[in-house]
């Protein structure tokens, strides 16, 4: 335990802590604790999450240099403990008369994608009711082969929406999936607030499909998820007329994803991820002069004008209040597809949003960007111009 604590300082000192779940407590009412880094007053601390049996959770801010004892500590209580850091990985198993037996994996890209299974939300080993329906598991909860990356998909999408819970309201937490297709998110993100962490929640899903919205809500029906709520239609016409808390979309083509966020922004979601696809506005807009042997490289331009579209938006986030960190969704050998968008509403102090708004317009003049975004929040940034 002596070399494990060590490494586990080393990481902690270093950036190199990711994550440590304690789960299958020997008794007490806590489920399972989770510690993550969090940044307080642009100070980081070891972020402590308790979850209970009850469904409530309760939060701390452990200062870095004495997390690793904290943890270590608190893993007495636990049958298994799972670190997960950049340089090393490890789980820790303890049996309740007090055996521990250590396993430790020095950090690749492979082995910690392994390791992070052992904290999926989802239990492979489980079966999910809803996960039949979608058709990612068998009758008997075996998981399709053709359907692993799917399931990797959802619990690591709900990896990402765990670490926002914090900046949720408590209970009541109404959720919106824009251009949710056959809304596999949405269902994973309803059985998680709902049956996972007790939650009240709602959860608005619209797409134009008329198809796919008619079977998604006859699945929702079958499996009594009664506040999941489907609206055919086109997000650019009819939005739920709810507000949103956390605002979700997964692949919006091209400009969909600037509707999604700009609405978002207008609303005042806490939370908003989205996984953009298929930006091709700025491609057949973006000009300049000293990028000329970039953009006379079709390929090349459409790459460029990707990471232009994502990046401006991301600015634009922030102008509007918005805390934007982007980070990758799933296993680039998945999909492609795999940049998420993370952004919570925060305090930005008016001349910060003032300059990024300025610098954002600076910026598309002089490549001859208008990007759908920026004109869908016109007048939502009056008071900054
Ligand atoms: C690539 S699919 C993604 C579906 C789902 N979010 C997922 O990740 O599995 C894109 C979906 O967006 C929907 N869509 C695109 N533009 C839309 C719009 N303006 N309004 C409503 N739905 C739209 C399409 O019908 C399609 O189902």
């Amino acid at each position: 335990m002596q070399k494990l604590k060590e490494k586990l300082n080393n990481s902690i000192r270093n950036g190199d802590f990711v994550k440590t779940v304690l789960s299958g407590a020997f008794d007490g009412d806590v489920k399972k604790t989770v510690y993550s880094v969090r940044e307080k007053k642009n100070v980081p601390y070891v972020f402590e999450e308790k979850f209970t049996k009850d469904g409530k959770a309760f939060h701390a801010y452990i200062e870095c240099e004495n997390a690793a004892d904290h943890i270590l500590s608190s893993s007495f209580g636990f049958k298994q403990t799972d670190v997960n850091c950049s340089d090393f990985s490890a789980v820790v198993l303890r049996s309740k008369k007090g055996a521990v037996h250590i396993k430790y994996i020095e950090g690749n890209k492979e082995k910690d994608i392994k390791t992070e299974d052992k904290n999926y939300i989802l239990s492979p080993a489980q079966k999910y009711d809803f996960l039949v329906y979608l058709q990612i598991q068998d009758k008997n909860g075996r998981i399709y082969d053709k359907r692993q990356s799917k399931f990797r998909q959802i619990n690591r999408f709900l990896q990402i929406v765990s670490d926002v819970v914090p900046a949720l309201p408590g209970d009541g937490i109404s959720v919106w999936d824009l251009c949710c297709g056959k809304s596999y998110l949405s269902f994973a993100v309803y059985y998680y607030f709902r049956f996972i962490l007790n939650k009240d929640v709602t959860v608005y899903c619209v797409d134009r499909k008329p198809d796919v919205i008619s079977e998604c809500s006859d699945i929702a029906k079958k499996l009594g998820f009664d506040k999941m709520i489907f609206i055919c239609g086109d997000i650019f016409k009819s939005l739920p007329e709810r507000s949103a808390d956390l605002v979700l979309s997964l692949h919006a083509c091209d400009i969909a994803t600037d509707m999604v966020l700009a609405e978002a922004v207008k609303r005042g979601a806490k939370v908003i991820l989205s996984s953009p696809c298929c930006q091709h506005e700025l491609s057949t807009q973006i000009k300049n002069e000293e990028l000329s042997f970039v953009l006379r490289e079709p390929i090349l331009k459409q790459k460029l004008s990707v990471v232009f579209t994502d990046a401006l938006r991301c600015k634009l986030l922030h102008a509007g209040g918005y805390k934007v960190t982007t980070l990758e969704f799933v296993d680039p050998d998945d999909t492609p597809k795999n940049l998420m968008i993370r952004a919570e509403k925060t305090y930005i102090p008016k001349n910060i949003r003032e300059n990024e708004l300025k610098g954002y317009d600076e910026i598309c003049r002089a490549f001859n960007l208008q990007p759908t975004m920026r004109k869908l929040l016109d007048g939502y940034f009056s008071d900054l111009l």
